[in-house]
This record gives structure tokens, C-alpha cells and sequence, in this order.
């Protein structure tokens, strides 16, 4: 792979360690997809800012590499273990570890954002950007809805990426791999998280999709999340909606159409114990829509919902209204990377396809999950 001189100054670790450890990750990543080059980044989101995912093994990696180094890009951060203002509930060890991994990132320059929707605030990359991003929702997001170009990176790699500036030029990088390869057609108006969980766990590659009635940016956001979760797809087209739908010819692709009785396995017992909503991290359309349900409502089931801490803080009055309501609104954290639902229930209801496939694995609390749409867990959760 060519390299400047600047990157070989990297490698031969003339702007420190931390520069050098990451210089050298990237250039074996690169090198494993036969990338000619590297190229420079605008931006980058990190994942993996849990302590709970993390561990003591990736705190000290982190911690090693930040000792003399900083991102050199605008850095975004994924969700944590709690949210930093309801701390009451948090074990006390897990608590410190959080807000030292924490530390680390801010020391580095990273923006503690802790959210998967970092492009609904002051991480938004613009069409054609080439940026270094984890977290499969966001990646999936930026290619598909902005047209921004990102691989499917780690957190360790687009951390390393913040640091050099620079992602190895590859894949979804590169204009002929953004071809789809494979048609896809909805007729009805399909669960978006079920819809995405099939598309991701039958299908590879980059699907085309034409819908007959034409969805929102929130339905194609949990659809889209839900692909990146049950498999590896990390962009969608989607006929007259996402921007580079026009560019690629469809003819010889196959193509299949996907209807509800397709989607049968995915929905679960409804006999559930709480409801979650917000992953991917919610928008302020959705909160607003979330308020025009509860407005004439009672709570009677526990309702958790997620968000960012900026969109949070731009509907300060719904929120305040949602939290009179008696349901607890969330920033920094997520029902999945967070251990505070464990222990407390045991069925959960959930609008999200992703979700639905991590709360059921043991590693997140195997839970029990019931997948639905969410006007309907709204008003089965209310009277
Ligand atoms: Fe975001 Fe957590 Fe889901 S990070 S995409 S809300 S699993």
C-alpha cells in the first residue's frame, strides 16, 4: 500500500507511540483488503464507549494509546453505561470505571456525545465526505440516507482513524462498491425492524429497495439498524428516497418481495414487563410523536425511552411532560449497553429490530423480547 512520508514518520513512531500503535493497525487493515492507498477523513464516531462492552482490557488499550496522542478529527462517542445525570442506581465500581474510560476519551479530544445518532446533532457528514465511523446503525445510516462514505469500522479502528487521520481506501469507500446487488420489494407497510432483521439475516450485500408507499427517515433508520444487526449489510438504496439511488443500473439483479407472513418468527410473547424505545437513539420527530400518543394517557407499564443528550436537551418541554408522565426519558445510554435493565425484568417490548436480535443474547441480559410497532406498544402500555 502506498504511504506518504507523513504516515511513514507515523510508523516509525516520530509523533509517538499512541500515532505509531494506530498507524500500524490501519495499515495491516488495509493491507488485509489489498487497499492501494489511505485517505484522509473528515470526521469519525467511536463505539465501544460502555464500560460494560469495554472492559479493563480495552480501558487500558485506550488508555495506552492516549497517553501522547489526540484525534486530529472531529470524534464522536457512542453511548455509555448510564446516564450521567440518574447515577442512584449504578454500582459504585462500575460507576468509576465508566467515568475514567470517559476521562481517557475527553483527554484525546473526543466529544462526549454518547450517542448512536451523532448526525442529528454536530456530527453530521455531508454527501460524499469520507469519514471513519462504528456503530453498524450510524454507519448504515450515513451511507444510505447522506450519502457519506464509511466502512464498517470497530471502535478500536475508528479510534485509530481520529488519531492519524487517515482510513485505508476500501470497500464501501469506493464508487463501484456501492453498486446494489439485489432488489428488493415492499408492498405494505411492514414492521421496519422485522423487515430489517430478514433483509440482514437472508440477504448479503447492498439491497435496492422500492417501497410502495414511501416511508419516513425514522422507519428507514430502525430498518436499517436492524440489517446491520442480524447480518453485515452497512448501506441500503432506496428508490426515490436515498441520494445515490439513481446512479446504478438494476437490470440482471434479483429481486425478491418481502410480505408480512415473511416476517411471522420475529414478533415474540406480548406478555411483556416494560417497554423500551430509542435504538437507534431517538429523534426529535419521534419524541414529538411519542407525546401525541401519551398526551390523553395513563402509564401503566414502565416505559424507558432513549435519546441523545442534545436532542434531549432541544424538547426540554416534552421531555418534562413525558417525565411527569411518569416515563423515564434517557440520554448517554441505551436498554442494551447499559446493565440497568437486568435484573429488574425479564420481558421486554421493543419497536427496534436491532434491539430485539442483542437484548436476547445472553451478553446483554437475555431477555425475553417482544418486537411490535410503536403506536401499538404505546397504547398497550397506557390506558
Ligand atoms: Fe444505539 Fe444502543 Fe441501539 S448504541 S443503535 S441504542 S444498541
Amino acid at each position: 500500500m502506498y504511504l506518504s512520508r507523513e504516515m511513514e514518520k507515523m510508523l516509525e513512531g516520530e509523533y509517538g507511540a499512541g500515532k505509531q500503535m494506530a498507524m500500524k493497525v490501519l495499515v495491516a487493515l488495509g493491507d488485509s483488503y489489498n487497499a492501494e492507498k489511505m485517505v484522509r477523513i473528515k470526521s469519525a464516531h467511536i463505539s465501544g464507549a460502555s464500560y460494560d462492552t469495554v472492559g479493563e482490557h480495552g480501558l487500558n488499550l485506550i488508555k495506552e494509546m492516549s497517553a501522547d496522542s489526540k484525534v486530529v478529527v472531529k470524534t464522536t462517542l457512542n453511548p455509555i453505561g448510564f446516564d450521567r445525570d440518574f447515577t442512584e442506581e449504578i454500582d459504585k465500581e462500575f460507576y468509576a470505571k465508566q467515568m475514567e474510560l470517559l476521562q481517557i476519551f475527553q483527554k484525546m479530544g473526543v466529544e462526549l456525545t454518547c450517542t448512536c445518532t451523532p448526525y442529528y446533532h454536530n456530527n453530521l457528514p455531508k454527501f460524499g465526505d469520507i469519514v471513519a465511523w462504528a456503530e453498524s446503525s450510524a454507519i448504515i445510516y450515513i451511507n444510505s440516507l447522506i450519502g457519506a462514505r464509511t466502512n464498517r469500522e470497530s471502535g478500536f479502528s475508528a479510534l485509530c482513524s481520529a488519531i492519524t487521520g487517515y482510513t485505508p481506501y476500501h470497500s464501501l469507500l469506493i464508487e463501484e462498491n456501492r453498486a446494489p446487488n439485489f432488489v428488493v420489494k415492499v408492498r405494505e407497510r411492514l414492521n421496519p425492524g422485522m423487515l430489517g432483521l430478514y433483509i440482514g439475516k437472508e440477504f448479503q450485500g447492498i439491497p435496492y429497495m422500492i417501497f410502495e408507499k414511501i416511508p419516513d427517515e425514522d422507519y428507514l433508520k430502525l430498518m436499517g439498524a436492524a440489517m446491520g444487526a442480524s447480518g453485515n449489510i452497512s448501506m441500503f438504496h432506496a428508490e426515490g428516497i436515498t441520494p445515490e439511488h439513481k446512479k446504478y443500473d438494476m437490470k440482471g439483479l434479483e429481486s425478491v418481495e418481502i410480505e408480512k407472513k415473511d416476517l411471522e418468527n420475529f414478533a415474540g410473547n406480548k406478555d411483556y414487563e416494560a417497554v423500551v424505545l430509542g435504538c437507534p437513539h431517538l429523534s426529535g420527530r419521534e419524541i414529538e410523536k411519542i407525546v401525541r400518543i401519551l398526551e390523553k394517557r395513563e402509564v401503566v407499564k414502565p416505559i424507558y425511552l432513549y435519546a441523545s443528550r442534545a436532542v434531549i436537551g432541544n424538547m426540554k418541554e416534552d421531555v418534562e411532560f413525558l417525565r411527569k408522565k411518569g416515563v423515564k426519558v434517557l440520554a448517554d445510554t441505551c436498554m442494551v449497553v447499559s446493565p440497568l435493565l437486568r435484573g429488574k425484568y425479564r420481558k421486554i417490548a421493543t419497536n427496534s429490530g436491532k434491539a430485539y436480535h442483542y437484548l436476547r443474547s445472553r451478553k446483554f441480559g437475555g431477555f425475553e423480547v417482544y418486537l411490535g410497532d410503536m403506536e401499538e406498544l404505546l397504547y398497550d402500555s397506557t390506558r
